[in-house]
């Protein structure tokens, strides 16, 4: 229980100013990740996979977010580790990258580099590897993968489905 009694007003005020400020950041965060109910039905993004080419990336928007769709060549799934399997969506006999463009570090868009087959952030020189996985620094973690349902071979953008949720309990998103 908290002690009323010991906090004078200075901790009273500084308690009521963080509270409004978490509940700002709240509400930012929900406006940023939920839309309002009006365009909830046009909150999701299809994409037929089968137009997509090996190591050309495409950059959906979806909910005014960049989103990132890669698909793997069977030189760069051949020499994949564990941690980069498990964030590959497979789509018969095909495997797709499916992250958020937006560098972990500070937010800026990676460029894709197909050359050198990674992701390149100009902003302060991290990159990511093509199952958005950081391998320099200074973004902290990898870009995440986005909620998302296969339905055949489209990729439906923003509905939670098995393939997703598997993931999320795997923690390979958030
Ligand atoms: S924003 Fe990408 S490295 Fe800083």
């Amino acid at each position: 229980m908290e002690n009323n009694s010991r906090r004078g007003f200075m901790g009273k005020a500084f308690g009521a100013v963080a509270g409004v400020g978490a509940v700002g950041s709240l509400v930012a965060m929900k406006q940023t990740w939920d839309p309002l109910p009006s365009v909830k039905a046009a909150g999701f993004t299809n994409v037929d996979l089968t137009t997509v080419e090996a190591n050309v990336l495409v950059v959906e928007k979806w909910r005014g977010k960049p989103i990132f769709i890669l698909k793997k060549t069977p030189e760069m799934l051949a020499k994949q580790n564990d941690e980069q399997n498990a964030r590959d969506i497979k789509v018969g006999e095909d495997s797709y990258l499916v992250c958020i463009g937006l560098c972990t570090h500070l937010g800026c868009i990676p460029a894709y580099a197909s050359g050198e087959e990674k992701f390149k952030c100009a902003c302060h020189g991290g990159e990511f590897d093509t199952s958005g996985i950081d391998i320099l620094l200074p973004p902290p973690s990898p870009l995440p993968i986005p909620p998302f349902k296969i339905d055949g071979t489209t990729l439906v953008l923003g509905e939670e489905g098995e393939e997703y949720k598997k993931m999320k309990e795997a923690g390979v998103t958030v």
